[in-house]
């Protein structure tokens, strides 16, 4: 009897807990939020998708407001349009565009990109929002999953082709927009290709906690190949967001239950837009932020402790990039092949007032061999990369890495987040 008791006591105590910290979470994850920095963005260029409602919408706005030549990629005119004209009207500022861009449909994301390239001739912050969590459409039009093809792989592949127009308006922003949702992911991603039914090609990449802890991959993965180019990315979570997310047409009653509950919290405790896309707009625009890069964001804060193991694991970050290039190959330009004798000038240096530098020449080949720490500062790309200017190293008037110039531009200053990544000089 007294062991029964006290059975009871601490099952209903432990449910108590539960449904006190999830209801504390819901209403932490829901409290407006406000960047105070009233920064204007004048000529830069920020492109938003999934920017005629919600989220996108609301940052749009914000940056409108600020100044930004703004441009909404979005699958359907009317409502991109409609959008534009609201923003246009309530900030004042004209320069308002639309692409239209589809991420379930490659073809119609390359012909975005194209759109994107021939028309401007610079991205300073490219911010990819556009996401589902319901959908009817079980399928992309290249048969990937609808929610993972959507969120994950065509934000994908728009994004790598970008990635020249940012570099050239550098320094730049990726923004990621990933959710805590990730944590609901619990075994690594798995990327056997074999169809259930005949229409997936990968099955078991599905649902929108796997296509979330694939933003946040693919921006650690970008910053990491983007590293040296002054073009930063990061992945945040915006907290909980009264938005259409969760009351998208589905026919599937279970998954239309799990969403009802979600946005009943969400209409009960969830912030508005406009409060919502408050760390988007803060990581767009935020001086302090302009050389941070790899890093997850949530309520405006730098919030590694709310990653999942899994979401730390570098080698799931890796293999997912390597998985999404190859499904987006067709699209995408051959890689440059490198003379892997070129000789290049390596420098280093200390992260201190007074770097020492020193140079030394290496082949490509012998930085290929390089432990990774050591190559860090270099990547293939900026290694053939000639650039001139005004750094200590233009006056041995040799081919350099661009990460050179990044250390010493007052610009781009290293990252208050990371740990030194300058390693001191080894004298030999
Ligand atoms: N709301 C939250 O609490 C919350 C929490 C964590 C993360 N997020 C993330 O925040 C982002 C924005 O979501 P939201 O809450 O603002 O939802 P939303 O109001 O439903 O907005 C989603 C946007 O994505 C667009 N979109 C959907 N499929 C598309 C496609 N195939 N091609 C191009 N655009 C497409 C939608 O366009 P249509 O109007 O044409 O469908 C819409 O503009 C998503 O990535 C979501 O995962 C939201």
């Amino acid at each position: 009897m007294v062991f029964e008791f006290v059975f009871v006591v601490v099952v209903l105590g432990l449910i108590n807990y539960g449904l006190y910290r999830f209801l504390y979470y819901s209403w932490e994850e829901g409290k407006p939020l406000q960047y105070k920095n009233v920064d204007k963005l004048n000529g830069k260029t920020v492109l938003i998708t999934g920017a005629n409602c919600g989220l996108g919408k609301a940052t749009a706005y914000d940056l409108a407001d600020r100044g930004a030549r703004v441009i909404l990629a979005c699958r359907d005119r009317e409502r991109a349009e409609a959008a534009a004209e609201d923003i246009k009207r309530g900030t004042g500022n004209e320069d308002v565009s639309v692409v239209i861009l589809d991420l379930s449909d490659l073809d119609s994301v390359k012909a975005a990109a194209d759109a994107v390239l021939e028309k401007y001739d610079r991205l300073d912050i490219l911010i990819n929002n556009a996401g589902i969590g319901l959908n009817d459409e079980k399928v992309t039009k290249q048969g990937f999953d609808m929610i993972f093809g959507t969120n994950h792989l065509g934000h994908y592949l728009f994004t790598q082709l970008l990635l020249d127009l940012l570099k050239k308006s550098a320094p730049s922003r990726i923004i990621n927009v990933s959710s805590e949702a990730l944590w609901a992911v619990w075994g690594k991603l798995d990327y056997q290709p074999i169809s259930e039914d005949g229409t997936t090609k990968f099955p078991k990449l599905q649902g929108y906690p796997i296509s979330k802890l694939a933003n946040y991959y693919h921006a650690m993965a970008l910053a990491e190949e983007l590293n040296g180019t002054r073009v930063t990315a990061n992945a945040i979570h915006p907290g909980m967001v009264k938005t259409q997310i969760a009351n998208r047409v589905c026919a599937n009653k279970l998954k239309v239950f799990l969403n009802k509950i979600f946005s009943g919290l969400s209409t009960m405790f969830g912030r508005s837009a406009k409060y919502g896309c408050q760390t988007i707009v803060y990581m767009a625009v935020d001086p302090t932020l302009v050389s941070v890069t790899g890093k997850y964001f949530a309520n405006m804060k730098y919030a590694p402790e709310r990653l999942s193991k899994l979401a730390r694991d570098k080698e799931e970050w890796d293999k997912l990039s390597k998985f999404s290039y190859e499904m987006c190959q067709d699209y995408l330009p051959a890689k440059p092949s490198v003379d892997k004798d070129t000789t290049i000038e390596k420098m280093e240096g200390r992260k201190d007032d007074k770097p020492e530098m020193k140079a030394e020449s290496l082949s490509i080949k012998q930085i290929i061999e390089m432990k990774p720490e050591e190559i860090r500062p270099f990547s293939l790309e900026t290694c053939v990369e000639e650039s001139e200017g005004e750094s200590p190293s233009a006056s041995l008037n040799k081919p350099r890495a661009e990460f050179i110039v990044a250390k010493e531009d007052p610009v781009f200053p290293p990252s208050p987040l990371d740990e030194p990544i300058w390693k001191p000089v080894v004298a030999n």
